[in-house]
């Protein structure tokens, strides 16, 4: 069952924008795509490499270590969906980010 937990305010992401924060031990990658917001396991399914920290291109991330590239909306790996990564579901209410990582 989802469990969702508040993380951070909408405010700490600027459009265009990352932050990591941790959730229940699991690194998670916050991002705002046009003021929506999306979270996906920080570490790259290559070598852990950290997505909240690479370069966002339209809506792919670019991981910083050797340029994986993920969808953000969804995690999918662009060359490989074997190789995603987990997108965990959010919900946004005044301002506040809550994402659970569990199912
Ligand atoms: S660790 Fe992400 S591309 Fe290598």
């Amino acid at each position: 069952m989802p469990n969702f937990i508040k993380v951070a305010e909408v405010s700490d992401i600027p459009p265009g924008t990352a932050k990591v924060v941790e959730v229940q031990n699991v690194e998670v990658a916050l991002f705002n795509l046009e003021g929506q917001i999306y979270a996906l396991d920080n570490m790259c399914q290559h070598a852990g490499g950290p997505l909240g920290e690479g370069k966002i291109k339209e809506d792919v991330v670019i991981c910083p270590w050797h340029g994986y590239r993920y969808h953000i909306k969804t995690g999918r790996y662009v060359k490989n969906p074997d190789m995603s990564v987990a997108c965990y579901p959010v919900q946004v209410e005044d301002g506040k980010i809550a994402v659970s990582v569990t199912q």
